[in-house]
């Protein structure tokens, strides 16, 4: 009944999956395959889970992936060596660090260790610097799946009232970024906000972040609002849900992505994108 509000992430990351291939394929016709390195360290299961989708996508797309499993005893040090080896391996062209690394590892360090140019989270200093001056980088890709998303619904971000809740730097402080450089007016809201619902309600677009079930709800939203959900939690039932409370919003908006379905999908193809875009620079 709603369908028509909803952008669907599976339809763009299909679209998105199928130039990839493309991509691939005319790499590889140059003798360059494409490879990701992906590196976890420790059982957390829902890194696992995440890990296991990205070696998945890469299948899909013709990218090599390896997996590098190192147990929660692994050392700063020799974390940064496998880091430093992958750094030199010419046949690696996209590096990523699963995140949370346990706590006895400086994260910072680590994101910084990897060359910039196998960057594919876009985490490191340089890029995360570069990207801020809007100039060529690796751009963060939950972020850019929020901005992907709102493209392929052709919502146009000039001159909009944007509201973003959380400002972590994987996902609020980015995003915001990016949809400054694309001329919106933006308002990062945060845990010490006064009073969200005020600011969410003048919003034409509503990205969520923050991680809490159902937080979003429709009496919070504008008649018309766009909500773009990054949240994935379970809720009571053990049903995965997303930052907004999807059945008070539902009515409100003008367009909503979907948990699960959404911004998640689009975070897995950026991923994809970043690698085949390493690998193309190799040849420049
Ligand atoms: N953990 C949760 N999200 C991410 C991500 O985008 N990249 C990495 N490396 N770890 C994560």
């Amino acid at each position: 009944m709603y369908e028509d509000k909803i952008i669907s992430g599976k339809e763009v990351s299909a679209y998105e999956k199928g130039l990839i291939a493309d991509r691939v394929k005319a790499l590889k016709e140059k003798g360059i395959q494409p490879k990701l390195s992906v590196i976890i360290v420790g059982e957390d299961p829902a890194s696992q889970t995440y890990v296991k989708g990205k070696h998945k996508d890469c299948a899909e797309c013709d990218i090599l992936s390896d997996n590098i499993a190192l147990p929660e005893s692994t050392t700063q040090e020799e974390l940064l060596a496998v880091i430093e080896r992958l750094n030199k391996d010419e046949t690696v062209h996209g590096i990523l660090v699963q995140l949370p690394v346990p706590k006895h590892i400086d994260e910072y360090a680590v994101i910084n260790a990897i060359a910039p140019e196998k960057d594919v989270d876009g985490f490191t200093a340089l890029n995360v610097g570069n990207m801020n001056i809007g100039k060529d980088c690796f751009i963060p890709c939950t972020p850019q799946g929020c901005v992907n998303m709102l493209e392929y619904a052709g919502i146009d971000v000039e001159g909009k009232d944007v509201v973003v809740i959380g400002r972590s730097n994987i996902v609020g402080r980015p995003v915001a970024t990016l949809l400054t450089q694309k001329s919106a007016t933006v308002t990062i809201c945060h845990s010490k906000t006064k009073n969200i619902a005020e600011k969410t309600r003048m919003a034409d677009i509503v990205i969520i972040a923050i991680g809490k079930a159902g937080f979003l709800t429709g009496d919070m939203i504008k008649e018309g609002a766009v909500i773009i959900d990054v949240g994935i939690n379970r809720n009571a039932e053990g049903k995965l849900c997303g930052d907004a409370d999807f059945d008070s919003c539902i009515e409100k908006v003008s367009k909503i992505t979907p948990v699960p379905g959404g911004v998640g999908l689009m975070t897995r193809v950026n991923l994809l994108k970043n690698t085949v875009k390493s690998a193309e620079n190799v040849e420049k």
